[in-house]
């Protein structure tokens, strides 16, 4: 029926992050930036989506066992010096360092590691008691009107939330219309990791770039990874075909490309790796299960 939201530290530190229906609450995105504590982090990610209605979701080691058979990989079949990796919708980077950290233990001869989403920042626009959280195409993300938070993808079966939602569609209005005319000023929330600006500030071979896997791009990279994105729950299958040849198209012959998805931290993987020979994509090897994505590349079975 209803549905508050999260919009304090102490209740993201202490409330029950699910409704007693099961559902997940929503959590006001800008506690994102009032603390450091990773796993605070990680909690106000969990329902938060971007305009496509993507989950910004993602947790630290989330896929060790898959990363490990990404360096065989590259350790096998790479020679490339440097080389260069590309994590696609990487949401705030703490699945990227996994796999960061890993390829600085290999010791290859050089490599740089890019990490990338869309949107790697939200703007928080706020007058009275209500905010919103938008992009940078000022699409609303997320309305928070204490105890309320609602996010871009609907209410489900609350039909309060709905109510307050349709109630707070002038007053949002006026506001965004307010920040567009610069009467108004935004607060930048960075969706970096803390760990990811600490590696950025101290070395070379790490950078966090907005990307998005629909755009084309002139850069080329040796190894692209796009895990929990490439999904046919949020995208349609022309869609996915686009993303995928845009992808391809990335790679440098000999190239890999790693795709996948799983549900939580060290859940089996639906994922393979595929390099790119001949600019076809020839399956190399699966991890728990092979990848939902064969269908779109050539060569995998
Ligand atoms: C569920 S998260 C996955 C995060 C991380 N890769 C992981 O597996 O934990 C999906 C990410 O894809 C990003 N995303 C959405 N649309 C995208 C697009 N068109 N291109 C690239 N990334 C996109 C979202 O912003 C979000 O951060």
């Amino acid at each position: 029926m209803i549905q508050f939201g999260i919009t304090t530290l102490c209740q993201l530190k202490t409330a029950n992050l699910y409704s007693r229906m099961g559902s997940r609450r929503h959590i006001d995105i800008s506690l994102y930036n009032q603390t450091d504590d990773p796993k605070l982090q990680e909690r106000v990610l969990l329902n938060f989506a971007g305009s496509s209605g993507v989950y910004r979701r993602t947790y630290a080691h989330r896929f060790d066992r898959f990363d490990e058979q990404i360096l065989r990989s590259i350790v096998s079949q790479l020679s490339f010096d440097p080389c260069l990796v590309l994590d696609v919708g990487a949401s705030d980077g703490r699945s990227s360092l996994n796999l960061y950290h890993s390829l600085r233990g290999l010791k290859l001869g050089g490599f740089h590691f890019t990490a990338s989403d869309p949107q790697p920042r939200v703007l928080i626009v706020k007058r009275g008691r209500l905010s919103i959280a938008i992009d940078s195409s000022a699409d609303v993300l997320q309305i928070v009107w204490p105890p309320f938070v609602l996010g871009c993808c609907g209410d489900g079966y609350r039909p309060i939330n709905a109510l307050v939602r349709r109630a707070l569609r002038e007053p949002v209005r006026r506001l965004l219309n307010a920040y567009l005319s610069y009467e108004c000023s935004a607060r930048t929330v960075s969706l970096q990791c803390p760990e990811c600006r600490a590696i950025m500030a101290e070395h070379n071979d790490f950078s966090f770039i907005s990307f998005d896997m629909f755009e084309p791009s002139k850069r080329r990279y040796d190894v692209i990874r796009a895990m929990n994105v490439l999904n046919a729950s949020y995208f349609t299958t022309t869609e996915i075909k686009i993303a995928v040849d845009n992808l391809r198209s990335m790679l440098n012959e000999g190239g890999l490309l790693v795709t996948g998805r799983n549900t939580g931290p060290g859940s089996p993987v639906s994922g393979s790796i595929y390099q790119k020979v001949g600019g076809m994509m020839r399956k190399l090897c699966d991890a728990d299960a092979p990848s939902p994505l064969r269908h779109y590349l050539n060569g995998g079975k």
